[in-house]
């Protein structure tokens, strides 16, 4: 029980460090500097620039940073003045909730399978820094549905989707890992492109090979990888408050 307790009490710790450290206006320079470039990177890498775009975002295993990778790419293109989505695709272990501090549900699962509008189900998440508030739509994944991978690869996300894009300029849609469920590979056929997060001193080569065969046999798009984590220059030590840097390497990535 107390161990319960203590691992709870940590939790929220660790979350109000990233409500104050490591999303949006929190970002440290060299975080918000790359993201930025990310954002830039993105953008050339589809040749039609007025189009509006769906990115998928996953990884190999859980915690390499798809999240916040997802969140701070949100924030960077709403910076820029784009109507932002960011869509919780990971229905299995949603985590917006509490790192946002918004409602957990309704969300995607609900809109779905038709229990509750989109209209009634996004949320809108304030960034404000300074007197400057950047501002983006957030859907939640709603309640957990009993089969995730099928739902998110069903004609009607894709349907769904596309109304979306019919709304915004960027859709973000945060994944699970490839190397846990199927979701991901699902779900990269209605995406434009997808990100791939990995993070150092956490994804391990074989996994990260393995991510990649996958999203090859599946076809998927990959625009490039999110270096999450990536050691301060000249500390030789993770930066532990947020990014460093999350840099992107375009290109094939063969
Ligand atoms: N660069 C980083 N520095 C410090 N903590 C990080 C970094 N990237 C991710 N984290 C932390 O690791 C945990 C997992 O991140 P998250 O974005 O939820 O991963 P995923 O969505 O891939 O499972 C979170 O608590 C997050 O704050
Ligand atoms: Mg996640």
């Amino acid at each position: 029980m107390a161990k319960k307790r203590t691992e709870r009490a940590s939790a929220a710790r660790q979350t109000a460090l990233e409500r104050q450290s490591m999303i949006g206006p929190k970002m440290n320079f060299a975080a918000a500097e790359a993201y930025k470039l990310l954002r830039t990177n993105v953008m050339f890498s589809f040749p039609d620039a007025g189009e509006s775009r769906v990115l998928g975002v996953t990884s190999s295993f859980r915690g390499e940073g798809k999240s916040l990778t997802s969140i701070n790419l949100a924030y960077t293109f709403a910076e820029a003045g784009k109507d932002v989505l960011l869509i919780e695709g990971d229905m299995r272990l949603p985590t917006m909730e509490a790192r946002l501090a918004i409602a957990g549900k309704p969300g995607l699962s609900n809109v779905l399978v038709g229990t509750d509008s989109m209209a009634g189900s996004v949320q809108q998440y304030d960034a404000t820094e300074a007197g400057r508030t950047t501002s983006f739509d957030v859907l939640v994944s709603g309640d957990i549905p009993p089969t995730p991978s099928e739902l998110l690869g069903s004609a009607r996300m894709s349907a769904f989707l596309g109304k979306m894009k019919e709304q915004y300029d960027v859709i973000i849609l945060d994944l699970p890992p490839v190397g846990a469920v199927p979701d991901a590979i699902v779900a990269s056929h209605l995406v434009d492109g997808m990100i791939v997060v990995v993070r150092a001193g956490h994804t391990v080569r074989g996994g990260l090979a393995d991510t990649m065969r996958q999203l090859d046999l599946a076809e998927a798009h990959v625009l490039g990888f999110v270096f999450n984590g990536a050691a301060a220059v000249g500390g030789g030590k993770y930066y532990r408050k947020g990014y460093y840097s999350s840099d992107y390497y375009g290109g094939d990535h063969k």
